[in-house]
């Protein structure tokens, strides 16, 4: 496929896809959430890819949004396709067995700042601006603001900025919750790859499994969710980054470095 609003990168063991629509801000269409989709199964496919960071092109804007000239004049069934398309994304962009930070250099917004709660982990410039604004255009958050965002800052607060559409800078956005950090735009990128590197470097099944005994475990009961882990746990026993590292520290040596097995 040919990627006309993203660019995919490969830096070591990360990869780096920045969505580029200049004209719009960044702005989600169809093309994109496609080109998206299309992405994350190169990501997958490819074993040297340990960490991943989704980033938006240009200075000003991380992703302004589903976009709204192509939404402006949808039916009821055209809505809720756009809907179920972008969630069908971004729900494999959070389920993708890798980990995921957002580096998020500037607006955020709409779908803007649902992709990045779709991420594991976000890292904001002190540029950035979340905010859901749908109900200001007549429509609720759609590509899984009213689940997410709940789930990362609480019921109250979730409510509190959906239903006043107010945009929050990236210092409140810390304060919520809602991201893991703030650092200047022009330490952005370093903090972020610095930080995927850190994880990248940690035994990737684990870390996978880690990621998904979080994401299963968060849906249902305790009971449930340790099951999950204990699952997840056993499992790492299975490999050969488990024996290697836990008989390097017997041995008191360094282990010899992960091998994704
Ligand atoms: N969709 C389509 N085009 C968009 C866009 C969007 N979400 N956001 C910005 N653009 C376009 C503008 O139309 C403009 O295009 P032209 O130059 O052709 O006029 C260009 O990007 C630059 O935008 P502005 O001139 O408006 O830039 P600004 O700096 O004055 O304002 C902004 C920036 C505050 C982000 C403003 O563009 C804005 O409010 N954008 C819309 C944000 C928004 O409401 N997002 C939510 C969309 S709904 C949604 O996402 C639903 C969902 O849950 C799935």
């Amino acid at each position: 496929m040919e990627l006309k609003n993203i660019i995919l990168e490969k830096e070591g063991k990360i990869a780096i896809v920045t969505i580029s629509r200049p004209k719009a801000l960044n702005a989600l269409n169809s093309e994109t959430l496609t080109e998206l989709d299309y992405v994350l199964d190169q990501i997958e496919d490819d074993n040297e890819v340990l960490a991943v960071i989704l980033t938006g092109a240009g200075e000003k804007s991380f992703v302004a949004g589903a976009d709204i000239s192509e939404m402006k004049d949808k039916n009821v069934i055209e809505g809720r396709k756009f809907g179920i398309l972008g969630n069908k994304v971004f729900r494999r962009l959070e389920l993708l067995e890798k980990p995921v930070i957002a580096a998020v250099n500037g607006f955020a917004l709409g779908g803007g700042c649902e992709i990045s709660m779709a991420c594991d982990i976000r890292i904001a410039s002190t540029k950035a601006l979340f905010g859901q604004p749908e109900v200001g255009l007549g429509i609720t958050p759609g590509f899984g603001g009213t689940q997410r965002l709940t789930r990362l800052v609480g019921m109250g607060m979730a409510k509190q900025l959906i239903f006043t559409a107010k945009n929050i800078k990236a210092d409140e956005a810390l304060r919520i919750g809602l991201v893991n950090k703030v650092v200047e735009p022009e330490e952005l990128m370093d903090t972020a790859k610095k930080l995927a590197n850190t994880i990248a470097n940690n035994a990737p099944i684990a870390v996978k499994l880690s990621k998904q005994a979080i994401n299963r475990g968060i849906q249902c009961d305790i009971d449930t969710a340790l099951s999950f882990e204990s699952e997840a746990f056993g499992e790492c026993f299975s490999t050969e980054d488990q024996k290697d590292a836990m008989t390097a520290f017997v041995e008191k040596r360094k282990p010899e470095g992960f091998k994704n097995r």
